[in-house]
């Protein structure tokens, strides 16, 4: 374990900032402060994700609460934040499925002030973590609509002009649902218990669903981030499903990481965009 993580975890206790520990260096913990010090510890030496143990975690510069009903955010969804700050019409509205601790909704929500957002999840407890951290980091007045829904399933009837999905993309039998982090991250946040492809599937047929009754507005566009060895899977269902695929965007390690979707094939103006999200994600000059 790195000197950064005790101190990290020694701020988590004192609830005090590094600037605090470092002036303070000679303070003696008593014996109970001791005894929770030595059992965060032993956790992170057993492999516990610094997010739960420290509860938060940045996300596009933004501090989120994290606790072990959400799937600890990762940087690549960073990506779905930039595109969609750059194709929302103005006063337009998203949706982010599958919203866990809120991050792709609440950054959204931040830099875009005039953007109507949907957020949903099936899991209560995701959804109870996502509206404080909207709270929190957004104020009381934000605008964002939280929903408990199995996918589409209870979505409200409104015109959508882009849907944004982070979904659970590996396979119940994924050799890395046991490894690292992702042991202890909730499974419902991981996994569709099959092939991988369930939840996207279900995403994709939803989206397709809603253009049909005329509820999916320009630029109509869905964005799935995957697997970074599922591209060709889910490009082949996009299209089994009469989705156009218009983009890949391409993870800092240079694997295709979130599919763009749309019902036409995208405008000069709208692959503009996407390329300049790709360019300013990847040069982090965000
Ligand atoms: C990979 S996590 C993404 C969380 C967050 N959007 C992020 O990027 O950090 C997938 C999320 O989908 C939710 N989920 C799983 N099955 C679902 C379903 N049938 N309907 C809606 N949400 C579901 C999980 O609870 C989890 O929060």
């Amino acid at each position: 374990m790195s000197r950064l993580e005790r101190i990290m975890l020694l701020e988590t206790l004192l609830a005090k900032p590094r600037e605090y520990l470092l002036a303070h260096d000679d303070h003696i913990l008593d014996e109970s402060l001791l005894e929770r010090y030595r059992k965060l510890l032993t956790m992170r030496a057993e492999g516990h994700p610094m997010a739960y143990l420290t509860g938060h975690r940045e996300f596009f510069g933004l501090r989120f609460e994290i606790n072990r009903a959400v799937l600890i955010p990762r940087p690549e969804t960073e990506w779905l934040v930039h595109a969609a700050i750059r194709l929302l019409p103005e006063h337009g509205t998203a949706i982010d499925l599958g919203t866990g601790s809120g991050v792709i909704a609440v950054a959204l929500a931040h830099c875009r002030h005039d953007a109507r957002l949907l957020a949903c999840d099936i899991s209560d407890k995701a959804l109870e973590l996502a509206m404080r951290n909207a709270q929190q980091i957004l104020g009381p007045d934000h605008r964002l609509r939280f929903e408990r829904s199995d996918w589409w399933e209870a979505v409200p009837m409104l015109g959508l002009a882009l849907a944004l999905a982070n979904p659970p993309y590996l396979s119940h039998d994924d050799p890395h649902l046991e490894q690292g982090d992702l042991r202890f991250e909730p499974r419902l946040a991981l996994s569709d218990q099959g092939d991988g492809l369930g939840a996207i599937e279900a995403i994709m047929e939803g989206f397709k669903h809603r253009s049909r009754i005329g509820l999916i507005e320009d630029p109509g566009l869905l964005f799935i981030e995957h697997g970074y060895q599922q591209a060709e899977a889910v490009k082949a269902l996009g299209e089994s499903k009469g989705l156009y695929h218009g983009f890949e965007a391409i993870d800092l390690a240079g694997h295709p990481r979130v599919s763009c979707f749309g019902l036409r094939p995208p405008k000069a103006d709208v692959l503009d965009r996407l390329k300049d999200a790709s360019l300013t994600w990847s040069s982090g000059t965000a």
